[in-house]
């Protein structure tokens, strides 16, 4: 092996630790734009309103804890060249909501999910997989997920306590930006998964949500 292919294995296995501890060590991710909760008041909360709108936040930042290790373990096996600047894009955004859910969820006096290693290790693991399979599974990978978590997040908008606009806020931006990254991953060549497929992955992500509300 070359000096410059092996100098290059290196940078890339240290990217990917430093991704790592950004994603699990809590208070390590930096977001790049302003938290959209923000331009909300802190609202009066009932303690059993606060410990369900933690519950939800602790959701939704898991679920970003698994973006952000399936993009790492695609960016191990997949090629993607042509997709590579947007894939970094939805990468940094994904990394705004992780910022902004641990930081609601501190505001609610409240903790990320104990549970955060396995899944980070679960859906490194799957995106790996995916980006071996071929760019248009990744893609469709992308794409069905991205679906899910918008779903989640519609539910989610009803589910919280009405006075807490600001943890809404932040979803409200989130639905956004998924909403684009699913549409970009098709547009870029993702396949539609079969509806199998998509039942598979609605009972993983049944697990991670019964399992981390809690924990
Ligand atoms: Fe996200
Ligand atoms: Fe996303």
């Amino acid at each position: 092996m070359s000096l410059v292919r092996q100098e290059n294995s290196v940078d890339r296995l240290i990217g990917q630790f430093d991704t790592l501890l950004r994603t699990l060590v809590p208070g390590a991710a930096q977001p790049y734009r302003p938290n959209p909760a923000q331009l909300h008041e802190q609202p009066d909360m009932t303690e059993e309103e606060r410990r369900h709108a933690a519950g939800l936040m602790r959701i939704n930042h898991t679920g970003e804890v698994c973006a952000q290790a399936l993009y790492q373990g695609q960016a191990l096996t997949a090629r993607l060249e042509a997709v590579r600047d947007q894939m970094t894009l939805a990468a940094q955004e994904e990394i705004d909501h992780l910022a902004w859910c641990e930081q609601r969820l501190k505001e609610l006096d409240s903790h990320t999910s104990l549970l955060n290693p396995v899944f980070y290790a679960l859906s490194f693991g799957i995106g790996a997989a995916a980006g071996a399979a071929g760019d248009k599974y990744s893609l469709g990978f992308v794409a069905a997920t991205e679906d899910q978590v918008c779903k989640h997040l519609e539910h989610h908008f009803e589910d919280l306590p009405a006075q807490d606009e600001r943890s809404r806020a932040i979803l409200r931006q989130m639905h956004e930006d998924e909403a684009h990254h699913a549409d970009w991953a098709l547009a870029a060549g993702g396949i539609e998964f079969p509806t199998p497929v998509r039942k598979v992955m609605t009972l993983m992500s049944k697990v991670m949500t019964k399992s981390v509300y809690r924990i």
